[in-house]
């Protein structure tokens, strides 16, 4: 110190469903301190498809890092780094030579690939999937919306047969724009979405090309999360090393410092995605959650995995409300009209709009609301939405804890205990049993902020939900793998010691109680599903 140097600053890049965000840390507290968010446009063309324009995507991006750095009267000179974290999935093809997309990008919550996914599971056989690269057959992963793009794409098709068309899900796309056009590169939890990268090796695999039937050359490179992806070629921030890139709810995981085997977070934006550390080795689920790779913080440090449990519809849902039906003006009142009545009413909301990802991987669900009666309110509505917020995530912690105890993890996590499993292996709920092989779940994003969700949450897991101080914790993440690869930390110690409470949450209803309500949320699920054929 002294002389009064600025304070090292580590910017991330946070490219989201809905927004695009830039946030400039201080490393040495963790603290953001200048911020910039933009919001882009979603594209709905037909029912169950949702488009991104990769141009305004990019555009956003670089509004955020100029408006971060203006806004924060920031010298540029102490921003160190930058990470990139991303809305994982969505898949961009663009052209090698002018850099211009060839279609729009497919978002990840876009079900259109269901065929393609129907036909894949012809030719290869979904246990030899899973065992490859961790995941089941899903119009969710990008590999398949490649697919979809060679097929009724005949420009894409074309482009890609002569060599010179590009793949890559934003986070590549983004590194390659704002690193000037010279890094085609992912990284490992990016690529571990694609169902086309061997979950133990980590590098493309040639049987699952081959059964996808996607061209080899078009993919990016994989890297880890923190190491050299080029420097950025403009903006403020031109000639700052692009050091470090993580799928949004990994990154999320690293900024909640859930480091340990055991540790969990809870994600709660356009969808909600819980990730659980399962340490050196990937846990095979027998539950419908997804083997990922947590992290790898460098190219010689060893890949950390983990189990996810992605859930389409959160946060979405409350968008849906707002925009679609106009049931609220702005998500902030949400917390108060669900809390202007005592209880949802006995409705019960299923929001299947791109049908149901885990633990049950029903494509054919689609968004349903039962047990209205004249007695129903908006409020008893809106309040339904945040309790189908939390069910999802209990019906995830519920398989979670039945693989870890399956799976022996459960040991080396120290948890565990008398408790019986949560989950039955056919994947139904046993509504009497808590989810206590999981000590407590870490929770972050914007509606983690609603007090009344997260009390609803700790009372459906049985479990404590602890929210932090800084809940923008993927960006926190992103910039912590940019930090580490240039020196500015030195250990995922550095970045545990920055983790502050901001509130915990207790359960406070009866296992008697948690059971009637999982038994109606299950009656609910079971009507959403088979609405498409
Ligand atoms: O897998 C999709 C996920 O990465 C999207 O995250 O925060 O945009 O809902 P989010």
């Amino acid at each position: 110190g002294g002389g009064g140097a600025a304070a090292a600053l580590v910017g991330a890049l946070d490219q989201g469903t809905t927004s695009t965000r830039f946030i400039l840390f201080d490393s040495a507290t963790g603290a953001p301190v200048a911020a910039h968010q933009v919001t882009h446009q979603q594209h709905y063309p037909h029912p169950g498809w949702v488009e991104h324009d990769p141009l305004e995507i990019l555009a956003c991006a670089e509004a955020c890092i100029d408006g971060a750095v203006a806004a924060g009267g920031v010298d540029v000179a102490a921003v160190k780094a930058i990470g990139i974290t991303n809305q994982r999935e969505t898949t961009v093809v663009w052209d090698r030579e002018t850099g211009k997309p060839l279609c729009n990008a497919i978002v990840w919550l876009d079900t259109r690939t269901r065929s393609t996914c129907e036909t894949l599971k012809e030719r290869i056989d979904v246990d030899r999937v899973r065992e490859l690269c961790g995941l089941p057959i899903s119009t969710y992963f990008s590999g398949v919306k490649l697919r979809w793009l060679m097929d009724h794409r005949p420009a894409v098709k074309g482009a890609l047969d002569a060599g010179t068309a590009l793949f890559g899900t934003i986070d590549t796309w983004l590194v390659w724009n704002l690193g000037g056009r010279t890094t085609h590169a992912t990284d490992v939890t990016n690529a571990g979405r694609t169902m086309l990268m061997d979950i133990h090796t980590l590098d493309w695999n040639d049987e699952l090309i081959a059964a996808v039937g996607v061209p080899r050359a078009c993919l990016p490179t994989i890297r880890s999360c923190a190491e050299s992806y080029g420097e950025m070629a403009g903006t403020a921030l031109a000639g700052v090393p692009i050091s470090g890139v993580v799928g949004d709810q990994q990154a999320a995981l690293v900024g909640q410092s859930c480091l340990r085997v055991g540790e969990a977070k809870a994600t709660y934006g356009t969808g909600c995605f819980l990730i659980v550390n399962t340490g050196d080795t990937p846990v095979f689920s027998s539950r419908g959650l997804l083997t990922t790779p947590a992290y790898k913080l460098g190219p010689t440090s060893p890949a950390v995995y983990a189990l996810e449990g992605s859930i389409a519809i959160a946060g979405a849902a409350i968008s849906w409300l707002k925009d679609n039906l106009h049931l609220i003006h702005t998500a902030a009142e949400v917390e108060g009209l669900a809390s202007s009545v005592k209880d949802a009413g006995d409705v019960y909301f299923v929001p299947a709009f791109s049908g149901l990802f885990a633990p049950r991987w029903r494509q054919d669900a689609r968004g349903t609301i039962v047990g209205l009666t004249q007695y129903t309110k908006a409020a008893h509505i809106v309040r339904a939405t945040l309790e189908a917020i939390a069910f999802q995530v209990m019906e995830v912690l519920c398989a979670v804890g039945a693989d870890l105890r399956s799976s022996g993890v459960v040991t080396a996590a120290g948890s565990g205990g008398d408790d019986a499993p949560a989950s039955d292996s056919d994947g139904s709920f046993s509504a009497t049993k808590t989810t206590s092989f999981i000590r407590e779940v870490r929770v972050d994003g914007g509606a983690s902020v609603n007090n009344l969700l997260m009390q609803m949450q700790a009372d459906l897991v049985g479990a404590p939900v602890l929210r932090p101080v800084v809940v923008e914790t993927t960006a926190l993440g992103a910039a912590f793998a940019a930090g580490l690869a240039v020196g500015v930390f030195d250990s995922a110690e550095s970045l545990r010691e920055k983790w502050r409470l901001d509130r915990r949450f207790e359960p406070q209803i009866s296992p008697e109680e948690r059971a009637r309500r999982v038994g109606k949320w299950e009656m609910a699920v079971q009507r959403s599903l088979g609405w498409i054929e």
